[in-house]
This record gives C-alpha cells, sequence and structure tokens, in this order.
C-alpha cells in the first residue's frame, strides 16, 4: 500500500513537471510579448496638447489611478493622493494656470488627475521640514499615469505645479484641498486628436557614465 502510495506521488510529480516544462515556453514567450509591448509603450509615449472632446470612462479612469499607485514609494510610506478634475472645476484650472491650457487642444482635455504629497503620511518632522521623498515619490506615480494612459490608447500632459513659487498653494486653494495636501502636478488626460507629435529617439551615449 506504501509502495503504491509512493508510485502514485512519483507518477503524479512527473506529470505535473512535464506540464510545467510545456507551459513554460508558451509563457516564456508571452513574457517576451509583454515586455516588447511595455518597452514600446515607453518609448513611443509624448506630451499630447491636442485632445478630442470625448470623455474618458470611469473604469478607465480608475485604471490609470491603480497604475499611478502600484508605483514605488520611499519606505512604503505612499504620500499621495490624487484629485480628479472635469467639469467646471478643469474649467476653473486652466483659466488660472495658463501652462495648463497654452494650446486650443489642450483646452478640449475632459480631465485632469493632480498629483498631491500628503504631508499626513510622513513622519512629522519629515512634514514640517517639508522634506522626505514626497516629490519623488508623486513623480513616480505620475510617470505611472503618463505611461498607463499611453497604454489605454489615451494621451496625457503633465503640466508644472510644483516647485514653482505660489502654484502650488494656489491649486490648493482653487481645489480646497485641505492643508495636508501639496499638488506636484496636474496631468491632462483624453483621447488625442489629430495634431499628436511621434516621439523623438533620445538616445545620447554622452549622458552615460560607464562605470568598472
Ligand atoms: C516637471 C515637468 C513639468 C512640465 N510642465 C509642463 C507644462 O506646464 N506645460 C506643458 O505643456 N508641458 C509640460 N511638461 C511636459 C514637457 O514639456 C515634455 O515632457 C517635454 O517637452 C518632452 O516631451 P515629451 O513628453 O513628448 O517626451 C512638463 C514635464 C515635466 C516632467
Amino acid at each position: 500500500m506504501k509502495k503504491l502510495f509512493k508510485l502514485t506521488a512519483l507518477v503524479l510529480v512527473g506529470l505535473l513537471a512535464s506540464c510545467g516544462n510545456a507551459g513554460e515556453s508558451a509563457t516564456d514567450a508571452a513574457a517576451g510579448n509583454a515586455a516588447d509591448a511595455a518597452y514600446d509603450n515607453i518609448m513611443t509615449r509624448v506630451s499630447v496638447r491636442d485632445y478630442e472632446a470625448r470623455p474618458v470612462g470611469r473604469d478607465t479612469v480608475e485604471l490609470i489611478l491603480k497604475a499611478a499607485m502600484q508605483a514605488p514609494s520611499a519606505m512604503k510610506k505612499f504620500p499621495r493622493k490624487y484629485v480628479v478634475v472635469e467639469g467646471a472645476a478643469l474649467d476653473s484650472l486652466r483659466a488660472e494656470f495658463p501652462n495648463a491650457a497654452h494650446s486650443e487642444g489642450m483646452k478640449k482635455a475632459p480631465l485632469a488627475i493632480v498629483v498631491c504629497g500628503d504631508m499626513s503620511r510622513l513622519d512629522k518632522d519629515e512634514a514640517a521640514a517639508g522634506d522626505g521623498f514626497w516629490v519623488q515619490d508623486c513623480s513616480a506615480a505620475a510617470e505611472n499615469i503618463l505611461l498607463s494612459a499611453h497604454a489605454l490608447g489615451l494621451g496625457s500632459c503633465w503640466t508644472g505645479v510644483w516647485p514653482a513659487p505660489g502654484r502650488s498653494a494656489d491649486m490648493a486653494r482653487l481645489l480646497s484641498l485641505p492643508e495636508s495636501l501639496r499638488p506636484l502636478c496636474a496631468i491632462l488626460i483624453g483621447y488625442p486628436g489629430k495634431d499628436v507629435a511621434e516621439a523623438e529617439p533620445r538616445w545620447n551615449p554622452d549622458d552615460v557614465i560607464w562605470m568598472k
């Protein structure tokens, strides 16, 4: 009985192992394709400053926000909040921040995500000194927003808020944000219009120092 059990176990292990091997090459190929697609997505993203007026669905916006939240964060503090701005609030934002509306096409973007540092997630001394890694944490999330929007067939454009003097405080006031939130950037998002440039190759060996 013991032997039979052992044999059955061996056959099962063998079967599982062979299934694993057979599946591996298909998995490898899929991983290769996914890697190609991910790399291509990075290399073809551009800032979009011409949009269609059509809205972006809530589910799609949530996919983008999920990608933002997946970004790395120093010491896992995740000191970030996202303000999704649409409609009249977005009109006011564009009126007060000309850098988010310096082309007619930008005025058609149906939404913006304002990425904010959340000082309440930082240690008290960090928050008081305006220190910590909140700028880097928010920038990583912002890049994930740009890339995920592009992957989903949308266009986006980072418009600068922090550290331009006064701009972050003005944005916080405009959006009636609590004192703990510090806007870093407002990212316009929407379906790209016709006037969109192609990505330019930027490989420059002079920018690299190979150290041995
Ligand atoms: C910190 C930061 C601030 C930016 N601010 C603005 C802005 O206020 N308005 C704008 O149209 N684009 C802004 N951009 C987008 C840059 O102009 C754009 O990334 C640059 O021209 C390179 O083009 P690409 O994004 O198509 O690769 C900003 C980008 C970064 C990273």
